[in-house]
């Protein structure tokens, strides 16, 4: 039986026909706990609906419900609250062979980026030298690092509690000898990296609504004979090449050629807007 078929058997007597249609279709699972979101209706009995769950899912020992959205520069989550089961929001979450640890109160971890995490490493090749602009607590640098041959990813995170797990997944994963972390803000800390001469083959733009104003320092640690730089957006699906021609006007005036690779929707955002990735090379003139 599907599991939205158990939990509407399970909650049949606490909740009518109607408000058991309402029951969502899914849940997000991070380490032993899941996450739900519950249509508005169904908030006054959001307590015995995570019992339900619970119930359900004995490897489960916490629920959790997200009725916000991800905000602010740290893309933190809104609005998070604990149900039911035993309140410990600190996660270990495995997923492709790597351990993510963090505080689902205070970081983000998006369901519909999976398949861009588990694709990024595939495109590395060996010996790659690469810089995650936005590495949070490292979603795909700790993927990279422990599925291609790379040779050294600088993460920059400029949020002290994202960094902290950061430098805590680095240990757990044993990543220590291939990825650098960097507390600060990417602006300063690129410049930093392009002065002491450190050069990319890849760079790794992962922040929303895009990165325009980071182009030009990315651009100050790319490599001569060319890197790639994977920029992220949120745009309307047709206007998913207007993202690349401000990058590229952007690149042109640093005396930069752009060529766009190839994109991809990662996710849908919104009504008709899509969470998209652009997959640029990019030369010095
Ligand atoms: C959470 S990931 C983004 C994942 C996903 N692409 C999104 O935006 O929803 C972005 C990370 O970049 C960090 N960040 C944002 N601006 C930054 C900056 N200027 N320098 C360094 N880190 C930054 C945030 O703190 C956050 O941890």
């Amino acid at each position: 039986m599907k599991f939205k078929h158990k939990i509407k058997e399970k909650l049949k007597g606490v909740l009518n026909e109607e408000k058991l249609s309402l029951l969502p279709r899914g849940f997000q699972t991070l380490g032993s706990i899941i996450i739900i979101k519950l249509n508005p209706l169904l908030l006054a009995k959001k307590k015995i609906i995570a019992e339900g769950y619970l119930d359900l899912l004995p490897k489960i020992r916490g629920v959790y419900l997200n009725s916000g959205k991800i905000v602010g520069p740290f893309r933190k989550p809104e609005a998070m609250e604990f149900l039911s089961g035993e309140d410990d929001p600190i996660v270990t979450h495995k997923e492709n062979n790597v351990i993510y640890r963090f505080d689902i109160n205070k970081i983000m971890f998006s369901k519909g980026n999976l398949n861009e995490r588990r694709y990024l490493p595939t495109l590395v090749k060996p010996g790659e030298i690469i810089v995650d602009m936005f590495a949070g607590i490292g979603y795909f640098s700790l993927q990279i690092a422990k599925n291609s041959q790379v040779e050294k990813i600088y993460c920059i995170e400029f949020n002290p509690e994202a960094y902290r797990f950061l430098l805590e997944n680095i240990k757990l994963n044993h990543l220590e000898e291939i990825i650098l972390p960097i507390h600060g803000n990417c602006k300063e800390e690129v410049l930093q990296l392009s002065t002491s001469g450190i050069r990319a083959d890849r760079i790794i733009m992962g922040i929303f609504p895009a990165p325009f104003p980071y182009v030009q320092v990315a651009l100050a640690v790319s490599k001569i004979k060319g890197s790639v730089i994977h920029f992220e957006g949120v745009v309307e699906k047709d206007a998913y090449y207007s993202l690349f021609e401000d990058f590229k006007k952007i690149a042109e005036q640093e005396g930069y050629k752009s060529e766009l690779k190839s994109y991809r929707f990662v996710k849908s955002y919104g009504p008709n807007l899509f969470h998209t990735v652009l997959d640029i090379n990019v030369e010095k003139n």
